[in-house]
Formats: C-alpha cells, structure tokens, sequence
C-alpha cells in the first residue's frame, strides 16, 4: 500500500509543528524520516497513522483518502520509541493481543492464533523466549517483540518512531539491518523517524530531512549527501565548517584562496559562506604572509585512520574543525598552540542570507 501525504498543516496554539508537508511513498519503499528535536517528525508519523488529526491536507492510502478512516481500519503498525510491551503478559500474550481483541466475527480461531505468533515469533527470530515477560528481556529484544506485535494484523504500512533509540550502538546497528531485511521480505511501505544520521542513511531508500515542520529535502541517502539542497541540509549531514567570503562571476574568495562556486555563475560580490567538511581542509604551517585562514592548533584527538584538529580563528570568533590522515599529521610535527593556515580545498557555496 502505497501512502501520499498532501499539504499537511498541523498547529499546537500559535506553534507550526507542520506547515505544508508533501510525501509519497511507494509500497516496498523503506523511508527514512530525519531532522532535529522538535521539527515535527512524531507529529508527521502519528497523523499517517491516525493518532492525530491534521488542521488542512490529507493522507491518502493506495490513492484513497484516510482522513476520515479510524485507526484500527488503516492497516497500520506502529512502534514508537518507548512503546512498552504488557508488563504482565508473557511475550506470546503481547504478541497476541492485537488479534485477541479484534471484533469476534474477524478474530481467527485460538489454534490460528497460535500459529500466528510463532511464526511472528520465528520472524523476528525470538521463539525460544515466547514464554518470557518483558522484564527478562533485553532493550533489544523487546524492541523485536514490539515489532512482531505491530506486525501481527498484517500491517501495509509500518510506521516507527525511533525504534531503536534507545540502544547503544552495535545493537542499533544489527537491528537496523535485520529492519531493512524483514522490510524487504514483508514488501510494506515502511517509515522509520531517527536522529540519528548514519542510521538514515544506511538504511533507507529515501531520506526525508525536516526541520521547524517543513520538508527541506527529500533524496536518495547518495543524492541528499553528496547534493544537500540547502545549507541546513549540508550541516545536520555531518560536520561543518563555515567560511565567510565574496562570489564573482562563480568563483568564491577569501583569505587569497579560490573556489569554484558554480550555482553562483552570475553574481556579483556576492556575500557568500563555503561550507567546508573537516576532510576538506588543508593545513601548512604559518611562517607569515601564506594564503589561508589563520588559526592556531588548540587540541588533537586521534581515532583510528585520522586526526581530528580543534583549530582556533586568529582573524574572527571561530572555531575550525579539520579532518586528516593520521599518518600526515604525524609528518607535520604539530604541536598544540602552533600557529597554521587552513585552506579549504573544495567547498560548497550558497549565498549569504
Ligand atoms: N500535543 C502537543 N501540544 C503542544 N505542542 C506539541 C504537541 N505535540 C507536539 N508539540 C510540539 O510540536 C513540535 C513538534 O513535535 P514532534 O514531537 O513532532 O517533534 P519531533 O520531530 O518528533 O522531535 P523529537 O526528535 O524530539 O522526538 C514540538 O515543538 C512540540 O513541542
Ligand atoms: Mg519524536
């Protein structure tokens, strides 16, 4: 089941949660929806689901409008982010619950039921724990039976809010993989909301970035990654630094450094930022009159294969973070305290607001 969300507006008060929201998303389709705290994200998955009503717009299921339709008839399965199983139902009985309480003349037989639930069971892989309660599971694995719960009325659509928030990171990962492949086995229209980027972009077909309630863009992880449309895009996509400067003719300049600015071809001194990953920096030393940003080395944390550098603007108010291989910053020799040039190698420019 296919689900297009046209021209959404929510208001709490005077508060714009959403302000027109547009989404569509294909059946077999996983989307990831991501943005900062507050942008609206919760209130976008509850009103698809039909938790929460819309002040204009609508959603539609497979073409047909579900404003109006109650949630137990959406055919929807929800798990949200501290969606607490029944404490004192076994693992079987919360797996259950969604079938026991349907209306008797749709309710299958006890012998289907149990059927149902091993097979739920089976799916997120947990049968040998059916006879547990919640208390003796771990974060995990009661996020799987929450799964397998909302999965047990054959959802088409399958909403999550930060399934997985609140497990720390290598279980994340194995859940968000096990996630992508059951999506793909149940071919449902899956929208999962996360913070967390990495998350997102591994995961999803598409990547839905919100903030302050309205959609800023919506991309395949490669495009919204390699292509963020907005400068608040390329910052919530990883690091960022900014650097402040003139565009002419589609150069971008300061600090005697040059940068091609191509979606700026026509402008003339132009105030405009570069927005500069940490990997795109280059640093040499400063012995007075080099080209570059000047800044001073105030502290080195190594991970791994590189270098992150916290590096101090002489000229401004500003940090710069930079990125680079471990083995040329041992070559380098820095030491903290030094002083050096940064020199963005490539950037992308938008014009100053
Ligand atoms: N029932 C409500 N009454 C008043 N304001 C609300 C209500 N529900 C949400 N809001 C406000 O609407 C905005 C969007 O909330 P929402 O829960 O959708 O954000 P979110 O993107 O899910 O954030 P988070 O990542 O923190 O979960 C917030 O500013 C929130 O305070
Ligand atoms: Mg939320």
């Amino acid at each position: 089941m296919s689900i297009e969300v046209k021209n959404l507006s929510r208001r709490f008060g005077n508060f714009r949660a959403l302000d027109n929201v547009s989404l569509h998303i294909e059946t077999g389709e996983l989307v990831a929806l991501l943005g900062p705290s507050g942008c609206g994200k919760t209130t976008l998955l509850r009103i698809i689901a039909g938790l929460e009503t819309a002040d204009s717009g609508s959603v539609l299921f497979s073409g047909e409008d579900a404003t109006g339709v109650d949630v137990r008839h959406r055919r929807v399965g929800f798990v949200f982010q501290h969606y607490a199983l029944f404490k004192h139902m076994t693992v079987f009985e919360n797996v259950a619950f969604g079938l026991r309480v349907m209306r008797r003349s749709e309710r299958p037989s006890e012998a289907r039921i149990r059927a149902k639930v091993h097979e739920l069971l089976n799916l997120v892989q947990l049968d040998w724990l059916a006879d547990r309660y919640p208390a003796q599971l771990s974060g995990g694995q009661r996020q799987r039976i929450a799964l397998a719960r909302a999965l047990a009325v054959e959802p088409q659509v399958l909403l999550l809010d930060e399934p997985f928030g609140a497990l720390d990171a290598k279980v994340r990962k194995e859940l968000r993989r096990w996630l992508r492949r059951l999506h793909d086995e149940l071919h449902v229209a899956s929208v999962f909301v996360t913070h967390d980027q990495e998350e997102a972009l591994e995961v999803a077909d598409r990547v839905v970035l919100m903030n302050a309630g309205h959609v800023e863009q919506v991309g395949t992880p490669r495009e919204v990654w390699e292509h963020p449309a907005t400068p608040f895009v390329y910052g919530f996509l990883g690091d960022v630094n900014q650097v402040a400067g003139h565009v002419n003719d589609g150069i971008w300049q300061a600090h005697g450094i040059e940068l091609p600015a191509p979606e700026l071809h026509g402008a003339r001194q132009q105030e405009a930022v570069a927005y500069v990953r940490p990997h795109e920096i280059d640093l040499a030393r400063n012995d007075g009159g080099g080209q570059g940003i000047p800044v001073r080395l105030r502290h080195v944390y190594l991970a791994g294969p590189s270098a992150y550098l916290e590096l101090e603007r002489q000229d401004r108010q500003d940090m710069i973070e930079a990125q680079v291989p471990e083995q040329l910053y041992r070559e380098l020799q820095l030491k903290e305290g030094e002083s050096l040039l940064a020199r963005p190698r490539r950037a992308r420019v938008f014009a100053s607001a």
